[in-house]
């Protein structure tokens, strides 16, 4: 290890839109650069894969050298370079991963393939410290919604619930889309909602009737409240009538909140743990922010949410976890790790 301090580790995420370079000595966070492709997206509504893997491609090596501009360190000066394995878009992976190993090869430095979603539970120690173990942590974006019990970011990570059909911010990225709003849609939800009524209209909680609970206690649907929301709005202009876009925003957005804080809390109380950290993009969500912060507290469970920055996609999530990886003395992977897209939550680190 080069300092007493930690670690210093560069950790790069390519599994979606955003290219991610992040450098942190232990647990201190040293620069996060990101080159995102959204714009690129914005037209198709969506992220189109071949666009974003070009895109990360061309992306890869200024994003590296600001990243380590910004630190202030010489890449010969790392200990170790994390990379996003999975899960993920396979392409976009793959050029995260083969620029993760020739950086490892060149500079003859360890390699970590870690998991996208354990990266975006790590992060929050750059801003909060350490996470009190076990955590429960609740990850919510564009491709993800799952319910994860935490013991060790390193190794313990099992999964409680996740979505059965869209994800979290699929369904905020859907619903915008509706009401006219730009892609990403969630922070045009957010912003929106704010001069709208949350009670305007009593949209579905998927999964909450006892029978689901029985089956889906801890997972999440959100495609029959995107149904919903389809529906409303259609009857509305059939009638000739104006959409009330603020209205519908935000008593859609209370639904998802109100299904994604109770099944949290739910599942905290169950395991009988008091910390739930909320990530990935969809935790931006000033009304996701507030109840949980509200409704935990009555139940004595303290909440962390990392600044918006660190929530959505970046290098320094992988870049954390790997540093943490070092710090706990784990075996680093072979240098033929793989791009895994459908990478299991359970395998932290690729072997
Ligand atoms: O974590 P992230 O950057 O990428 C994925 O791994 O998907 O999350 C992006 C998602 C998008 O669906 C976006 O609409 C959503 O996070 N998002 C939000 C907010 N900011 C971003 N959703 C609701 N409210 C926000 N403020
Ligand atoms: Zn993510």
């Amino acid at each position: 290890m080069s300092e007493p301090d930690g670690p210093l580790v560069l950790g790069i995420e390519t599994s979606c839109d955003e290219t991610g370079v992040g450098i942190v000595r232990g647990r201190t966070l040293l620069a996060d650069a990101v080159a995102s492709s959204v714009d690129e997206h914005a037209r198709f509504g969506g992220v189109v894969p071949e666009v974003a893997s070009r895109a990360h491609l061309e992306a890869m090596v200024p994003t590296v050298e600001r990243a380590c501009e910004t630190a202030g360190v010489r890449l010969h000066d790392v200990d170790a370079i994390a990379v996003t394995s999975g899960p993920g878009l396979a392409g976009a992976l793959l050029v995260g991963v083969a620029a993760a190993k020739a950086l490892a090869l060149a500079l003859g430095k360890p390699i970590y393939g870690v998991n996208h979603l354990a990266a975006h539970v790590a992060v929050d120690q750059l801003e909060h410290g350490p996470l009190p173990e076990p955590c429960l942590a609740m990850l919510v974006s564009g491709g993800h919604s799952s319910l994860l019990r935490v013991t060790d970011v390193t190794t313990g990570v099992q999964p409680m619930g996740s979505t059965i059909d869209d994800a979290a911010g699929e369904a905020f990225d859907k619903v915008a889309r509706l009401l006219g709003l730009p892609f990403p849609g969630g922070p045009h939800i957010d912003r929106v909602a704010r001069e709208g009524s949350s009670v305007y209209v009593d949209f579905p909680r998927g999964l909450t009737s006892r029978r689901d609970l029985e089956r889906h206690r801890f997972d999440f649907s959100f495609s029959g409240l995107k149904t919903a929301v389809a529906r409303w709005v259609e009857a509305r202009e059939r009638s000739g009538e104006p959409v009330p876009v603020a209205d519908v925003a935000a008593s859609f957005q209370e639904a998802v909140c109100d299904v994604l804080v109770r099944k949290a809390l739910d599942a905290a109380r169950s395991e009988g743990i008091e910390d739930l950290l909320i990530g990935g993009g969809v935790a931006a969500n000033s009304r996701l922010r507030a109840m949980a912060e509200e409704r935990a507290a009555g139940l004595g469970i303290r909440v962390r949410v990392p600044r918006p920055g660190l929530c959505t996609d970046n290098g320094a999530m992988v870049a954390a976890l790997g540093a943490e990886m070092v710090a706990r003395g784990r075996t680093a992977s072979s240098l033929d790790l793989p791009a895994d897209s459908s990478m299991p939550v359970t395998e932290v680190l690729a072997g």
